[in-house]
């Protein structure tokens, strides 16, 4: 039998991005013993990728600002697909979370008067976004990192966890992880546990995120018997770069655009004012004119007026337009879009705001930003789709298993505006590692279950002993490749059959892929494990994508080019897994109460855009 070492802890946290880490701290926080375990050196997360700020209603840099006003642009941005008491609280409690963080050391850049800053993003009808330069999650995950580290938690950096133990009543009671460096083998008695592993996007060949997410805790979830929510919904960013072919998906911020960046096509048009959806007109500049006079007083602190330009318009629409531009040939050179900064703002206004755009452009692609401009296109970079959870507590549909940050549903709908996942990650880090520990303190540390313990470790030493098959790193760049072409930003519902099937035989590529036999730093070894998820969480996504028969934030379809009025839009996918196999089942949304419904004053125009 193989040999490991035993652990028990009340809380475990599995992931050490700004969820895993708020939620840590918060368990810490409460009393209880609590430890991180992260793929990666900690600190090193998505997180970093939402550069562009925070969205939390302070009212610092317009007064009229409120929760009730980000609510209301959390479910248009969602088209109305949110779990609404998780959007109530997100924007309830999310300006205390912000002022918390600066309370522990976090420098958010000021008004003129001293306040947290804030800036413009797309979907948010103020300037809302609490900012560092763009570099926002950089600082927040420094801040909660050395706030984390000062908490008491027990930290296991590079194990990669591989599997939720259960009793025989189905509850989560710890887990089982491998060490990647040495391959050595961790088992955890926990009285509970939060998943906080991030997203999914490495299962497209063109993302914002690097190589962590692989959909580990959506598929942990997945095996342990818990639900899935939306996982038709990814949202791809509508700027990464996109030359040259070795940094290609990396995220531009949109903070370039809330700055005053404006996007061209190769002839010189800005396209996104052909652009603009009957829900959002009214809310957005219908004149080049209007656009740079509400950006000059957006600059100047002056703002009179929510006419935004239409470069901020929600994610999926902005998207599609630059898909749109380079289909019918009015790309940029090497097949995206021209975003361009240094035309509507100084040099020094640039590297003081947008400091890591500068270097980033700079030194990956040759490009001074205050001088030309930027290309860039759309980079897969969020999953709205995830673990389903409590609004209150984030607990999942796997009893003492909890989920919060991406890896969870509910609060983005069909579409996250940018700026909310910061706020999301705080919001509900917090609440999960204060329920998950206030639930602890009333249990009996579970035992370690020999026998699942030992399948488990069985599971995942079983790729060093295989011989005769591809090596892992082929699979998985054909796996991504395949998910980029049949299930990327357009679908359709063809290509959608195919996917699942090549699903089914990237699942008999996968079980044979040969790593070698070192546990020694053996990333073919890794690769070898993670294909398994990513098979899943793809097909997870790819059925969802199949079923919903319209079109609808970050889910586009050619053959239902339209949102349905009907079922669809108060209609949610629910998946599971049952003997192997991903089932799936839609599912009535729960409608806001009338004092909600009255805030999101929605017409049923806006329904049909
Ligand atoms: O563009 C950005 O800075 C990304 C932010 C986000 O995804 O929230």
């Amino acid at each position: 039998m193989a040999e490991y070492e035993s652990y028990e802890y009340d809380v475990i946290v599995i992931g050490a991005g700004g969820a895993g880490l708020r939620a840590a701290i918060e368990a810490a926080r409460c009393g209880a013993k609590t430890a991180i375990i992260c793929k990666s050196l900690l600190g090193k997360a998505h997180t970093v990728m939402a550069e562009g700020g925070a969205a939390a209603a302070l009212a610092n840099a317009d007064d009229r600002d409120g929760w009730q006003t980000h609510f209301k642009d959390t479910m248009k941005g969602g088209k109305y697909l949110n779990n609404w008491r998780m959007a109530q609280i997100h924007a309830q409690e999310a300006p205390d979370r912000i002022r918390e963080l600066e309370q522990w050391g976090a420098v958010f850049d000021r008004t003129p008067s001293g306040l947290t800053n804030q800036r413009n993003f797309g979907g948010h009808t103020y300037p809302r976004l609490a900012h560092v330069g763009d570099s926002t999650g950089l600082e927040i995950i420094r801040t909660l990192q050395e706030k984390g580290i000062h908490s008491g938690l027990d930290v296991f950096m590079e194990y990669t966890v591989r599997h939720l133990l259960l009793d025989s009543d189905g509850n989560c009671t710890g887990c089982v992880a491998y060490d990647r460096v040495d391959g050595g083998l961790h088992a955890y008695s926990a009285k509970t546990t939060i998943l906080a592993t991030g997203g999914i996007t490495r299962c497209w060949s063109v993302c914002s995120g690097s190589w962590e997410y692989t959909g580990d805790g959506h598929a942990l979830a997945l095996w342990a018997g818990a639900e899935l929510i939306d996982m038709e919904f990814v949202q791809f960013h509508p700027t990464g770069m996109v030359w040259p072919p070795s940094v290609r998906g990396i995220l531009v911020t949109e903070g370039v655009r809330g700055e005053g960046g404006v996007l061209k096509n190769s002839e010189g048009e800005r396209f996104m004012f052909d652009n603009v959806p009957e829900m959002f007109k009214g809310d957005h500049a219908e004149t080049e004119e209007e656009a740079l006079e509400w950006v000059r007083q957006v600059v100047a602190g002056e703002i009179a007026s929510v006419r935004r330009p239409p470069e901020l318009l929600t994610r999926d629409v902005v998207a599609k337009a630059i898909n749109k531009e380079v289909a019918e040939g009015r790309g940029s050179t090497h097949g995206g879009a021209y975003l361009d900064i240094a035309s509507q703002r100084s040099a020094e206004e640039i590297k003081a705001k947008l400091p890591s755009m500068h270097h980033q452009f700079m030194e990956l692609a040759g490009v001074d930003i205050t001088k030309e401009p930027m290309e860039v296109g759309p980079t897969a970079h969020y999953v709205m789709g995830g673990v389903k959870v409590d609004a209150e507590s984030q607990e999942t549909t796997v009893p003492r298993l909890y989920a919060a940050g991406e890896v969870a549903s509910g609060l983005h709908g069909a579409n996250r505006l940018g700026g909310n996942s910061l706020s999301d990650l705080i919001v509900f880090g917090k609440r999960a590692g204060e329920h998950a520990a206030n639930a602890a303190s009333e249990m009996e540390q579970p035992s370690l279950d020999e026998k699942q313990v030992k399948e488990a470790c069985d599971a995942i030493l079983e790729p060093l002993s295989r011989e005769d098959g591809e090596n892992p790193g082929i699979i998985y760049e054909d796996l991504r490749e395949m998910m980029q072409q049949k299930v990327g930003i357009i679908r359709n519902g063809s290509e959608l059959e195919e996917a699942l099937n090549e699903l089914e035989t990237y699942a008999e590529r996968s079980e044979k892929a040969v790593p070698g036999t070192t546990k020694l730093y053996n990333s073919g070894w890794h690769q070898a494990l993670d294909l398994k998820n990513m098979v899943d969480v793809s097909k997870a996504c790819t059925l969802a994508a199949l079923k919903r028969t319209e079109s609808r934030g970050g889910h586009t379809r050619e053959d239902f080019p339209t949102p349905d009025t009907g079922k669809w839009s108060h209609t949610t996918l629910v998946i599971w897994m049952e003997n192997g196999e991903v089932k799936i089942r839609e599912e009535d949304i729960e409608q806001p109460p009338a004092e909600l419904e009255k805030l999101l004053d929605r017409s049923k125009k806006e329904e049909e855009e």
